[in-house]
């Protein structure tokens, strides 16, 4: 395992519990002219040179593993660039849920993982929804960029955009000038493989809708007569609500309280996280979403707050098990 120093992780992690409204470049950096993505950085080599090409900008890598997290962080300090911020999470959502609408004047991503079984096809990133998702984050003429080693993926990919009627692609280049590689890209080429680049400008912004509710989550006043047979009734429990599915995974006592393990999905965005209700020296009982780490605010967090607070209250809502 990588180990990036604190101040490296500090400098450079950005965390759910940072994000207030949606981001502006100015949010990162107050004199930066452009922000720009890149989806899947991998080791960060290539985030950390992108940054230096253009001092005047501020970029943001997103990656799904932690040790990616860790050695780019380790890599960004080691380049002594102080214009990158790494956040966690997946790019489907995160680019269309953490930017103010066009805010990004650049997005990139290098060599993503193709899934080619068509059962696996719902895990690709480039999809009908996320050229709707850059229609609302880019700025006019802003860019997407892929650089993939699968011709099929870059050909798929264009049709998406030249299917959607805000974007303009380019012709797809085979073997492009490249002054930087990835470190796949070096091993693809070592094996002999073609690499294939397609450039879309976006002609005009168009919106797209978001989960992300915008102010934090309400604390629920709870019995303080409450005992820990109620709690522990509610293991296993699933509440459903339009979009919003809530599963309760696990019940254990924390502290002056019980601790809830919480599945929630937003269509088909899924956090888990925690529920805390706590009982306080003054006699109240409280329920509230546990915030480290806390999850994203959506719909379901809510509906899990809500849908707990009134089973621990009343046992009238409809639980299906
Ligand atoms: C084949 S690696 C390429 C890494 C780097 N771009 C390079 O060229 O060396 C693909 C990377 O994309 C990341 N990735 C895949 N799906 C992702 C998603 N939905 N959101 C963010 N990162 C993702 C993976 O974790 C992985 O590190």
């Amino acid at each position: 395992m990588v180990k990036p120093s604190p101040s490296a992780l500090k400098q450079y992690l950005l965390n759910a519990e940072e994000l207030g409204n949606p981001l502006q470049v100015q949010d990162l950096a107050p004199q930066a002219t452009s922000m720009a993505v890149e989806i899947g950085f991998g080791g960060g080599e290539y985030l950390a040179w992108w940054a230096s090409q253009h001092p005047d900008w501020t970029f943001l890598g997103m990656e799904l593993p932690v040790d990616c997290m860790l050695r780019a962080a380790r890599v960004l300090q080691q380049a002594k660039v102080d214009n990158v911020r790494l956040i966690r999470g997946d790019a489907r959502y995160l680019l269309r849920e953490i930017f103010a609408p066009q805010s990004l004047h650049h997005v990139l991503m290098q060599f993503p993982m193709p899934w080619p079984k068509e059962k696996h096809a719902k895990h690709r990133v480039s999809s009908p929804q996320f050229a709707q998702t850059l229609a609302d984050v880019l700025v006019q003429d802003g860019i997407f960029e892929l650089v993939t080693d699968q011709d099929w993926y870059a050909k798929e990919t264009a049709e998406v955009f030249a299917q959607h009627p805000d974007f303009l692609a380019s012709e797809i280049e085979v073997q492009p000038h490249r002054p930087f590689q990835t470190r796949y890209e070096q091993k693809w080429l070592e094996e002999g493989r073609s690499i294939y680049r397609l450039v879309v400008r976006l002609l005009r912004p168009s919106h797209s809708s978001r989960i992300l509710l915008p102010q934090p989550m309400d604390c629920f006043s709870l019995s303080p007569s409450l005992v820990g047979a109620d709690v522990k009734k509610l293991l296993g429990s699933r509440f459903k609500q339009g979009d919003s599915v809530v599963e309760v995974k696990e019940v254990f006592a924390a502290g002056d309280g019980w601790m809830l393990r919480v599945l929630s999905s937003d269509h088909s965005f899924s956090q888990l996280f925690h529920l805390r209700i706590r009982k306080k020296k003054d006699g109240r009982c409280l329920l509230k979403v546990d915030e480290v780490p806390r999850p994203y605010y959506t719909q379901a967090v809510r509906f899990a707050l809500k849908s707990i607070h009134q089973a621990l209250q009343q046992g009238e809502v409809e639980v299906l098990r």
